[in-house]
């Protein structure tokens, strides 16, 4: 067998210098630096012998022809896209991953009874435009058309910015596949999360994606001189937004299974000497379950509301982002169980606390992910890391579980 972990490890620190940014990982969606990973990835796809291309929102599609052509198509990928001064694996582990197992198919001319596609998507994250999930949704059929207006930080909107970039905004519904082009869609993915390295355990099969809800709230009051108001007088945007934000921290640390993050802040006329009139920040809440996360989102919406009515303050709460929780198949879990017992693996099943493409992909076809170790389960941060030998077994268990796909009956 070929030794997959070290070209793995190349590659994705090849795709790492792909950066908006010098010096730390950036890659939006619609951007210069996506297009040119998106080649880079396209040669790779080529390389294992599959045809390869990039649809109207941006997602990178390779395939591998089965035994005759035009077969369905086992679906693997992940995401190309990155936060803001990412990790270099969070995504893109599983697409360099399934190019390395349909390169060894490719090299000993193997052709199973079903096609594989492997997919780049463009947008997981959401980091550009807040809204996730965007090539994954499109290709879903699910893309909601209203996103094209949203603005990331610098003003321009995702049709624009779409436009620049060469994609189509008016096509993404050609982006669009059906049910019965696909077998199932199974991604590779890194933990994120501490589980495997607790149990010493390179790789792990998932039994679920939590569910998430991404809001943008706004809170307007009134600017003023900082040395001259009174304290009683004020109407301090960015003062009632620490009061809410900290009810996000308390209210989410009342169960063990809900999690709540504000990881963006901005006030304005954001000077030192004026009082903010105007501040806006992000909300991020999960769960397991989908009431847990919608009661805690009710809940936080009415402490926000208490909060703006206290401080004579006006509120806005928009839903910017909203997906709920997806079962990983059974069926799905059974083979990938499989395979890893045939990489002489114990088997371990875990859920996902963090996204993934899988929860737009399931609207058209049962989607199964296996999970890789990371270090000390740090994700969103430079510091995310895995071995080369973690590497190397993820990329074994994909190809065996591959190699012995059977589809649903
Ligand atoms: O936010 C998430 O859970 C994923 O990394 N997009
Ligand atoms: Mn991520
Ligand atoms: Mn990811």
């Amino acid at each position: 067998m070929t030794e997959f972990g070290a070209e793995i490890y190349a590659r994705l620190d090849r795709l790492a210098e792909i950066s908006a940014e010098p010096g730390r990982l950036t890659r939006l969606f619609a951007t210069q630096e996506q297009a040119r990973a998106s080649d880079c990835v396209m040669e790779w796809m080529r390389a294992a012998g599959m045809s390869a291309r990039v649809d109207a929102i941006g997602n990178v599609i390779g395939r591998y022809e089965g035994t005759s052509p035009g077969l369905p198509a086992l679906m693997l990928g992940s995401h190309l896209d990155t936060v803001r001064d990412a990790g270099r694996y969070d995504g893109m582990l599983g697409v360099v991953s399934a190019i390395a197992c349909v390169d060894e198919l490719n090299r000993h001319q193997q052709r199973l009874p079903f096609a594989i596609e492997i997919v780049g998507f463009s947008d997981e994250e959401g980091a550009r435009f807040g809204a996730a999930l965007l090539g994954s949704r499109a290709m879903a059929g699910t893309f909601d058309p209203v996103v094209l207006d949203c603005r990331d930080a610098s003003g321009i909107t995702m049709r624009e910015a779409m436009a620049r970039a060469g994609l189509d905004p008016t096509g993404i519904a050609s982006a669009s596949r059906k049910r019965d082009e696909l077998l199932a869609y199974v991604e590779l993915h890194i933990e994120q999360g501490p589980v495997l390295e607790s149990k010493s355990l390179p790789v792990g099969c998932v039994t679920s994606i939590n569910g998430a809800t991404r809001l943008k709230v706004t809170l307007i009051g009134q600017a003023g001189h900082a040395g001259t108001v009174p304290m009683a007088d004020r109407r301090d945007a960015l003062a009632g937004s620490a009061e809410a934000i900290l009810a996000v921290e308390s209210l989410c640390a009342e169960r063990p299974d809900l999690v709540g993050t504000v990881g963006m802040i901005e006030a304005r006329p954001g000077a030192g000497n004026v009082i903010p009139g105007l501040a806006a920040f992000s909300v991020d809440v999960r769960a397991p379950q989908d009431a847990v996360r919608l009661d805690a989102v009710a809940r936080l919406s009415a402490v926000f509301e208490e909060i703006a009515r206290r401080r004579r303050l006006a509120l806005s709460i928009e839903r910017v982002h909203e997906s709920a929780a997806v079962p990983c198949a059974h069926w799905l879990m059974a083979q990938i169980n499989r395979a890893i017992a045939r990489e002489g693996v114990a088997v371990c099943e875990l859920p996902s606390g963090a996204g993934h493409d899988g929860m737009a992909i399931c609207a058209i076809a049962d989607i199964g992910m296996i999970f890789v170790r990371c270090a000390g389960g740090v994700s969103h941060n430079p510091a995310e890391a895995i071995t080369i030998a973690d590497a190397d077994r993820g990329a074994r268990v994909l190809l065996a579980f591959i190699e012995a796909f059977q589809p649903q009956a």
